[in-house]
Order: C-alpha cells, then sequence, then structure tokens
C-alpha cells in the first residue's frame, strides 16, 4: 500500500529508532504494518521480535530479496517500513527506488550537513527517473523543538529541493542504548510525541491519498 524507507548519509543518526517506533505508532493505530529489516545481523527486527511481537517483521539479506519482498507486501495492502545500514551510495539508491516515502534522518550537527549532498542528490535523481517518488522529508532526530541552529540548517538545506520535516525528534534520555522503543509511559510525551507528530505530518496524507488508490500499488 505504501513503502517508507529511511536512510542517511552516515551510521548512527537514527534510521533504526525513526523505523521501529513509525512502524510501532502504525501498529498501534491498527495499521497493517512490517518492518523490513535489511541491515546485517537484522537488529531492528530483532529488538521487535522480543518486545513488540505481535508486529510482522521480515529480515533481509539482499536488494534483490527487499525489493521481492517489498512487492508481496504492497500487493497485500500492507505499509511496508524499510531499515537499511543506508550510508552507502548502493543502499541509499535501492531503499530510494523502493520507496513512496523516504526519510532522511539527519542530526543537526556540521559533519551531517556537509555531507548530506550526496545522499540528496540520490534521491533528487531518484525523483527525476520516477515522477517525484519518493516523496522525501529530511528529519531532525535528536535536535531540541528551540534548537536555534537547526532554522540555520533548514535554510541552508533549502537549496537542495528536499523539505524539511516540521516534527523534530527530541533526544530521548531515558531511552536506553540500543532500546529503542519508546512505548507505555514514554508515549505521551518528549520523543514519542515527536515520532506521533512526524506519523501524521508525512505519512498520514499519504496513507489516505494511498488508500484513496492516489499512490500506485
Ligand atoms: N531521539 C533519540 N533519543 C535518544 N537516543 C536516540 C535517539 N535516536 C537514536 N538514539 C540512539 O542513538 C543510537 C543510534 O541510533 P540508531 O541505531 O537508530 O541509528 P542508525 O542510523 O540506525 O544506525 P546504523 O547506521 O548503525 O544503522 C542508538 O543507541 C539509539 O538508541
Ligand atoms: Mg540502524
Amino acid at each position: 500500500m505504501l513503502t517508507i524507507a529511511l536512510g542517511s548519509s552516515k551510521g548512527g543518526v537514527g534510521k533504526s529508532t525513526l523505523a521501529t517506533n513509525i512502524a510501532v505508532e502504525l501498529h498501534d493505530a491498527g495499521i497493517p504494518v512490517t518492518l523490513v529489516d535489511a541491515e546485517e545481523g537484522s537488529p531492528t527486527a530483532s529488538l521487535l521480535e522480543e518486545h513488540v511481537p505481535d508486529i510482522d517483521t521480515r529480515a533481509v539479506s539482499s536488494q534483490a530479496e527487499t525489493a521481492r519482498i517489498v512487492d508481496e507486501l504492497r500487493a497485500a495492502g500492507r505499509v511496508v517500513i524499510i531499515d537499511s545500514p543506508g550510508k552507502t551510495g548502493r543502499q541509499l539508491t535501492a531503499a530510494c527506488m523502493l520507496a513512496d516515502v523516504f526519510l532522511l534522518a539527519m542530526k543537526v550537527c556540521e559533519r551531517d550537513l556537509l555531507q548530506s549532498g550526496a545522499a540528496l542528490a540520490v534521491i533528487r535523481s531518484c525523483q527525476l527517473q520516477h515522477e517525484g517518488r519518493p516523496q522525501a522529508f529530511i528529519v531532525y532526530n535528536e535536535t531540541a523543538r528551540d534548537d536555534a541552529e537547526a532554522s540555520s540548517f533548514t535554510r541552508q538545506l533549502k537549496p537542495l529541493g528536499i523539505p524539511v520535516a516540521a516534527a523534530r525528534i527530541r533526544p530521548q534520555r531515558t531511552v536506553r542504548r540500543n532500546t529503542t522503543i519508546m512505548r507505555g509511559p514514554l508515549r505521551t510525551s518528549g520523543a514519542a510525541s515527536d515520532i506521533r507528530s512526524l506519523v501524521e505530518e508525512v505519512i498520514v496524507p499519504r496513507l489516505v491519498a494511498a488508500t484513496q488508490g492516489g499512490v500506485n500499488g
């Protein structure tokens, strides 16, 4: 129905955290969602299997397998979330080619800004080849709502043509390392409520369009 891919220019910026919590948010809203984990060792799928076993997950080990499984899941009317290593050109391109919505995770730091150009060029090239698909957004992770530098980043990123999502994901101090599921008491405040805002801003409108036949699949 709708395929959402996470990517980044470098590792460790929150792709898996966003993928996991977007999946939880959609699942809890009653939407049939599958998380496709293309990372080596499938850590995100394992984490979800352990903590939220009722969410469907698939571990994939090649780009061909990812494409085949995404096709199957789309045909079955499921929302698919692809969590990939995503920091190398080929993986980013592959995820981008499969996605209706592409979220480029970024921290507000100079190094991420400098490195983002190549990833944004891949996304733009994909959009030019596929009539604007995927719709892409930059998502600031671990960035406070009132972070002044973020606004300056947004101005610098504007000419590159990929919008920055208004929803920023705050640093969540209570998240234990590598246990990134924000559920239970965490869900109504902090980063989890930011994830909900992100879902409402960038995913729900496309989900509505897809169910009304606006997105092919
Ligand atoms: N908003 C946040 N608040 C607190 N901790 C966070 C947040 N986002 C990510 N983290 C932590 O930062 C670390 C890296 O995040 P994550 O694994 O999601 O990044 P990644 O982009 O998937 O990394 P990789 O490139 O290795 O796959 C994790 O320990 C995670 O728990
Ligand atoms: Mg990851």
